[in-house]
């Protein structure tokens, strides 16, 4: 069978705008990346961060700034234009997580994990898309989480974005494959970073960093709409998505719930 994307197999030359770049799976995969031969614009706001993920890589161009400022995204692209020529691949991996049951929920909170892990995607999308369109090729790479395919607890505000962004992976994928653009939808297992540094339980098939980049890498040298990983759990939480609301309840509270 054709796969959904061109497959990308050879990164040489290939350039690479990562945003979330400064630590974890972002981190990682810029260094797999540039290893590989890409040129990798590193985004995220901790510049020093950045700085030690490009070290020893010449065609790494550190880019810092705040996904929240919708000015700075015009600039950023600009300035990485500029030295690149243009972005062939753009990878929204940056993101907001804090563990917090119902109950724990504030407004505030919401609103800021919301704009970080999808009002910005939106921003960086209107930056980009206009010169992929025009050009008729390109690629998105959007990382979710397996936290979007079924409510957990725990996941209140980050599991809503995750499952919101799969929606708008396949939505992009239905607009921009016709227009010669690839969309790559990434949904990784648990992987060891700062972000689940703060879960108190315990994760299961927990990842490097590392592992999760190769897979990434492999997931788009194959070309596939979807990148999951590790399966071993994956496809797990992708039938408890298919279950009856009854059984899915039973099995999450018996399985997840903290009591
Ligand atoms: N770790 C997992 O188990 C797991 C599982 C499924 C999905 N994911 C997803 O994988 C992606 C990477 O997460 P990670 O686990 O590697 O976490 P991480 O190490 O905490 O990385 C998050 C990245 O987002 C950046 N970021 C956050 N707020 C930002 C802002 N306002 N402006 C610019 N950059 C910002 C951070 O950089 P600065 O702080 O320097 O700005 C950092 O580079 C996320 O989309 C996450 O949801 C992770």
């Amino acid at each position: 069978m054709r796969p959904l994307n061109q497959p990308i197999t050879s990164w040489a030359g290939r350039r690479v705008w990562l945003v979330g770049a400064s630590s974890g799976i972002g981190a990682a995969l810029a260094q797999e990346l540039l290893q590989a031969g890409a040129t990798v614009a590193l985004s995220a706001r901790r510049a020093q961060q950045l700085h030690e993920v490009a070290a020893g890589h010449a065609q790494a161009i550190v880019a810092p700034f705040d996904i929240l400022e919708e000015t700075a995204w015009g600039e950023r692209y600009r300035d990485i234009c500029a030295k690149t020529g243009g972005i062939d691949l753009v990878v929204f991996c940056a993101a907001a997580y804090r563990p917090e049951r119902s109950w724990d929920v504030t407004a505030e909170g919401a609103a800021h994990t919301l704009a970080v892990n999808l009002g910005s995607v939106y921003t960086g999308l209107a930056t980009v898309l206009p010169d992929m369109l025009a050009r008729g090729s390109g690629g998105v790479a959007i990382v979710a989480s397996v936290a979007g395919y079924v409510g957990l607890p725990n996941a209140s505000v980050y599991g809503p974005t995750k499952a919101a962004l799969i929606n708008l992976a396949e939505v992009l994928y239905a607009d921009l494959q016709q227009r010669g653009l690839d969309v790559y939808l990434i949904n990784p297992g648990f992987v060891q970073t700062p972000l689940t540094d703060k879960n108190a339980f315990a994760m299961p098939a927990l990842q490097t960093p590392q592992a999760a980049a190769k897979a990434i890498r492999s997931g788009l040298a194959s070309g596939k709409f979807e990148i999951h990983f590790p399966k071993r759990f994956t496809i797990w939480v992708k039938l408890l998505g298919t279950l009856p609301y009854r059984l899915r309840f039973a099995l999450i509270s018996r399985l997840l719930v903290p009591k």
